[in-house]
């Protein structure tokens, strides 16, 4: 059975990904409709080998498609994807609009996948953070061997998680500084060539930021375990594609290295780089891929249920499109 699907946001950096990914995936889809702003409407993506007008979301009609990837911002997902779940098309939201809403599943299908039959409740299925699936994917194996008291992580994350301007952005300050030029700053609160920027979101009241908040949030929802505490420092650094993240963390129980990297060998969506050597990096390993990269695990030598590791993703494909795609996958194979 095939299916119609809409993605909003089509013209976007994770939008566009979506409509490849799926490709590549071969889902099965019936008709596609690309949706963005009037701005872009009339425009065309390509797939399939063939061109397909992109749409204005604010005249669609919903009751057309059974499927709807949603990746034009929060505003937009809050505006949309009640009228479009409402008219009966399963939304799989990228954005953090619905994440913490009770009733509304919040899925990593390595670790998670039994939650998408919450869909049912709205009809609306959120797509994690980048941050979080990369590391929730490393950490379910650990978390269910030797149960993780405590996560200390800061992450280190690639220009493309702020969209298509900010890689840009980038780029062009990049350039400027090594043309001997003034550089703009637009997208961050600082330059970010040859720069590192520990704000990514705005900050909360305890002095956090909402992207550190959410992998904290997150995490607990994921794993529906309340207990496990996340101290998060995001950092934006100037990187194109990728989120690296350096996690520390507590187990309930004594850790045994070797049984850890046992249990990664073996868990899906991971691939360990065991050799020190080896160490994954956003260049040449993640970027265009869909596995999360871990390595440098090692005993923390500060605290007896210790572990180091560090862990690589794709913030646009694993951390975003390709995430929502697996859930449209199993939603489709369980339960449409
Ligand atoms: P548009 O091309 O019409 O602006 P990115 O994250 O790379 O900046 O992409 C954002 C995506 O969200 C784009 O596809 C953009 O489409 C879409 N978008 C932005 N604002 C709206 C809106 N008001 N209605 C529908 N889509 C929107």
């Amino acid at each position: 059975r095939a299916f119609d699907v809409a993605v909003l946001g089509a013209t976007g950096l994770v939008g566009k990904n979506m409509i490849e990914i799926l490709e590549e995936r071969g889902f099965p889809i019936n008709n596609l409709y690309p949706l963005a702003s009037a701005r872009s409407a009339g425009s065309t993506i390509t797939y399939k080998g063939e061109e397909i007008t992109v749409q204005d979301a604010d005249t669609f009609d919903w009751t057309q498609v059974q499927i709807g990837f949603f990746s034009a911002g929060g505003s937009i997902s809050a505006k949309y994807a009640p009228v479009a779940a409402e008219q009966g098309c399963v939304v799989i939201d990228n954005t953090s609009h619905f994440r913490y809403e009770p009733d509304i599943p919040l899925v990593v299908p390595e670790v998670n996948a039994h939650a998408i039959a919450d869909f049912r409740n709205r009809n609306i299925i959120a797509n994690p953070n980048c941050s979080t699936i990369g590391m929730l994917v490393a950490l379910k194996p650990i978390h269910d061997h030797f149960g993780i008291t405590r996560i200390n992580v800061s992450t280190y994350q690639s220009v493309s998680g702020a969209g298509k301007s900010a890689m840009d952005e980038l780029a062009k300050q990049t350039a400027d500084l090594l043309n001997g030029r003034e550089v703009k700053v637009e997208s961050f609160s600082r330059q970010i060539a040859f720069n590192c920027i520990p704000q990514i979101d705005v900050f909360l009241d305890n002095d956090y930021t909402k992207e550190e908040m959410k992998m904290s949030w997150e995490t607990q929802k994921i794993m529906g375990d309340d207990s496990i505490l996340v101290n998060a420092t995001a950092v934006r650094v100037p990187v194109f594609y990728g989120h690296g993240e350096a996690v520390h963390l507590e187990t309930q129980q004594p850790m045994d290295v070797e049984q850890v990297k046992a249990l990664l060998r073996d868990a899906e969506g991971v691939v360990l780089m065991e050799n020190r050597e080896d160490f994954p990096t956003q260049v040449g390993n993640s970027s265009g891929k869909d596995d999360v990269f871990v390595g440098r695990v090692r005993q923390d030598i500060t605290h007896p249920n210790g572990l180091n590791l560090w862990v690589v993703s794709d913030n646009v494909r694993k951390g975003a499109a390709t995430n929502s795609i697996q859930i449209a996958e199993v939603l489709i194979r369980d339960y449409l």
